[in-house]
């Protein structure tokens, strides 16, 4: 009875601190306006989502400036010329700040000149998870009208980033399918596996939701998905550090937005090793063969990317009427000590046609995460490949 006496004479001084800092917000001297913080849903479960946009920009990455819907965005420190991120938080229990929203959009920040965009949704995350998975499609809609917003000033899709932790990764999954998958990249960062690991792909994320999809697994024992989610996976042992690899992880997470990826034709899972033979990073790079005319029939292309000790193979696949196919390759030295490229046209012959005896076309590759000018390494000239037969390159990618 004391004792609970004394808990809740505890409870309430902190709740009220809690309220308080939260809404005095700071005062951001250089540019004299207010800043906004997160909102504090405490224990009272609202029946408004109450969702806010909070931008931040170089000049102020840490004075969140309330972006309103309607005309706000066109009178907002918002670049349209600049990427976007946009972070989407999970479900808050106490109905509180993120304590890592700060720190990420800080980092981002402080290595890219973008638009941050954090997503405050505290008031209908809070409670019990089963309701905060209920406001996830209202959620949704929401962050995706806020997104059409930004495309009507002539933001390009291409050029959004959504970078979802938890169970922001699926909201993130379903504003991508709201807007046909043709937004940039999204980033899951151990999506919620409780409610999603049976669902759909509509329901979840999946590799169709955006241009490209990766996903950082660090939980997937407990509260985490166990399933790939993205174009690429990223299960990392027991979120446990791995020499060399964790660098790798922030610049995947931090890199440019907007991979100018058309839809990648195979899904990837990678597991980073965290076996004694670290640092074993698995490295990431993306190879594309552009056919100098398009084909009525689908056009497959072998390759493999050979090195000191390594040797890794797969297949471009570039769909009937298309130019280009493109590949994910995960390999495990850097694509700078790939000392060769190894392809092989292999025709479709059918019996009642045969297909072409060689075809005309580049080759091009870059390390993932893409540089800010987008450089890809290609073979300079227009390379004949015969059917059914090895042709090995030198891959002019220096190391920096
Ligand atoms: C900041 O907020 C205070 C208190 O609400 C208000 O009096 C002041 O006008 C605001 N300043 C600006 C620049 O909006
Ligand atoms: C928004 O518009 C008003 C009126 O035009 C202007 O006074 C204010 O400075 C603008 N705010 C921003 C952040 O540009
Ligand atoms: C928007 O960003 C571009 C590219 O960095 C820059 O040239 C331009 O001046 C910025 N516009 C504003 C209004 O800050
Ligand atoms: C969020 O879900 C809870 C639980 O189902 C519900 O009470 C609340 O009304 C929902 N909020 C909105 C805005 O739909
Ligand atoms: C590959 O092996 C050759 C010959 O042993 C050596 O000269 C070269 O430096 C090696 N390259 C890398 C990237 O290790
Ligand atoms: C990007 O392009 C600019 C201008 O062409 C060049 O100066 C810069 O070195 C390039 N950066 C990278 C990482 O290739
Ligand atoms: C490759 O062939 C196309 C079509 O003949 C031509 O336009 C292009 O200039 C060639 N590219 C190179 C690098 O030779």
């Amino acid at each position: 009875m004391v004792e609970d006496l004394k808990r809740k004479l505890f409870i309430v001084p902190a709740v009220l601190l809690l309220l308080s800092s939260a809404q005095a917000g700071n005062t951001d001297r250089v540019l004299g306006r207010n800043c906004t913080d997160f909102q504090t849903a405490n224990f009272l479960r609202g029946s408004k989502l109450k969702v806010q946009f909070l931008l931040f920009t170089s000049s102020s990455p840490s004075c969140g400036e309330l972006v309103l819907a309607d005309d706000g965005i066109k009178n907002s420190s918002f670049n349209s010329s600049l990427e976007t991120k946009i972070i989407i938080h999970g479900f808050r229990a106490l109905g509180t700040k993120p304590s890592w929203i700060e720190g990420l959009v800080r980092a981002i920040l402080h290595i890219s000149h973008v638009n941050v965009i954090a997503v405050d949704w505290v008031y209908g995350s809070t409670g019990a998870y089963p309701s905060a998975v209920e406001n996830v499609t209202q959620l949704a809609l929401s962050i995706s009208q806020f997104i059409s917003k930004l495309l009507a000033l002539g933001v390009s899709g291409t050029s959004i980033h959504i970078i979802g932790v938890s169970l922001g990764a699926h909201v993130g999954g379903l504003v991508g399918q709201f807007h046909g998958g043709q937004l940039g990249r999204i980033t899951g960062l151990d999506p919620a596996g409780p409610k999603y690991t049976r669902a759909s792909p509509e329901e979840r994320l999946d590799p169709g939701d955006a241009l490209f999809v990766e996903a950082i697994h660090t939980d997937s024992d407990n509260f985490g998905i166990r399933i790939p989610v993205g174009h690429i996976d990223y299960f990392v042992n027991g979120g446990k550090d791995q020499p060399g690899c964790p660098r790798f992880i922030s610049a995947g997470l931090l890199e440019q937005a907007g991979v100018s990826v058309r839809k990648l034709p195979k899904e990837v899972k990678v597991y980073l090793m965290t076996s004694p033979s670290a640092p074993f990073c698995v490295h990431h790079s993306l190879v594309e063969f552009h056919l100098q005319k398009k084909r009525n029939i689908i056009t497959s292309i072998e390759i493999t990317l050979s090195g000191n000790n390594t040797k890794e193979t797969a297949k471009i696949i570039i769909p009937k009427h298309k130019e280009t196919g493109k590949r994910l390759l995960a390999h495990r030295v850097p694509l700078c000590q790939i000392n060769s490229v190894t392809l092989k046209y292999v025709p479709k012959n059918q019996f009642w046609r045969k297909d072409e005896s060689s075809i005309v076309g580049e080759f091009c590759a870059a390390s993932l995460p893409l540089n800010t000018n987008r450089t890809m390494s290609c073979l300079p000239w227009n390379l004949t490949l015969p059917s059914n037969t090895d042709i090995s390159y030198v891959l002019p990618a220096a190391c920096a």
